[in-house]
């Protein structure tokens, strides 16, 4: 954890919770939205917006800093730094695809790590794209962000681009969809990934040996396959490239910041 890391953690229990506005999901009445501002007394820099998931609990599906300085993002730490490590120069990440999209925590991320990024984000709820056009992406840091009001499945079947960065955080409700598993979805993000790419499952809801069979079982599809695990909560990872020392680099430097627990090199 960087300073500026723990300093943000520390301040985030000082925080008040000031309800921006809720919405009713189109989908499922049963769910509201809530837009949630948390300010830190006296400083304003760790000022936090999130878009919490209430249905009996609250789930955080995006949290952004409001402030611009700060590039790294208050959730999503695993994924943040495991992109990093595979892009440590980010003026060579040139295209990134964002499968499930809600406040676009990533998508800020990215825009804030490079300009020149062009970033494709896919939501299928037009609660959230509502919300996310009324109170997180209205600003000119996302010129480069298209927001595309689609199903992620229907999409990569029949999309033609490739991405150097894919990011799958698909959720039904609070729970990952069983389908994100199966051969035809990872044909398919295998087919939309670059010569040299990562994919990262946002895999939350899957045991750890469930996120190792889903590992092993597509090694033969990439260069590796690996679990990582950011305090139990783990992320299935894919790579392609043709480096060795590439590889080698990006393990090093993601052990750093979340431990790795299987790795499967492809024959
Ligand atoms: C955890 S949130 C995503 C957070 C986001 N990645 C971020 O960076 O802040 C999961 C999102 O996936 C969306 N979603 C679920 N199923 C989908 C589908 N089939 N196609 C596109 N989006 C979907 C949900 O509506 C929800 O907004």
């Amino acid at each position: 954890m960087s300073f500026l890391d723990f300093l943000a953690s520390e301040f985030s229990k000082l925080q008040k919770a000031i309800l921006v506005e809720s919405f009713q999901d189109d989908l499922d009445s049963s769910v509201t939205f809530e837009v949630v501002d948390r300010k830190t007394p006296f400083l304003p820099l760790f000022d936090v917006r999130r878009l919490e998931f209430q249905r009996g609990s609250s789930y955080s599906y995006s949290a952004i800093f409001l402030n611009k300085h700060l590039r790294l993002q208050p959730i999503y730490f695993a994924v943040q730094r495991l992109t990093e490590s595979f892009f440590p120069k980010f003026s060579l990440l040139e295209s990134a695809l964002v499968l499930g999209c809600a406040g676009c925590s990533i998508p800020r991320f990215l825009a804030l790590s490079s300009k020149d990024c062009k970033i494709t984000g896919v939501e299928y709820s037009e609660t959230m794209i509502k919300i996310a056009k009324k109170y997180f992406i209205d600003d000119p840091l996302y010129q480069n962000f298209l927001l595309l009001h689609d199903d992620a499945f229907s999409y990569i079947h029949k999309a033609t681009e490739q991405f150097q960065l894919i990011y799958v955080d698909l959720f039904l409700a609070e729970n990952n969809y069983p389908q994100i598993t199966s051969a035809e979805f990872v044909n398919d993000i295998g087919s939309l990934m670059t010569g040299e790419s990562i994919a990262i499952f946002n895999s939350l809801c899957l045991s750890k040996e469930d996120c190792v069979k889903f590992a092993s079982r597509y090694v033969s599809s990439f260069t590796a396959t690996y679990v990582f695990d950011h305090q139990f909560h783990y992320y299935v990872v894919f790579v392609k490239t043709s480096s060795s020392s590439k590889l080698n680099a990006f393990e090093k430097r993601a052990m750093s910041y979340v431990r790795l627990d299987e790795r499967f090199i492809a024959p």
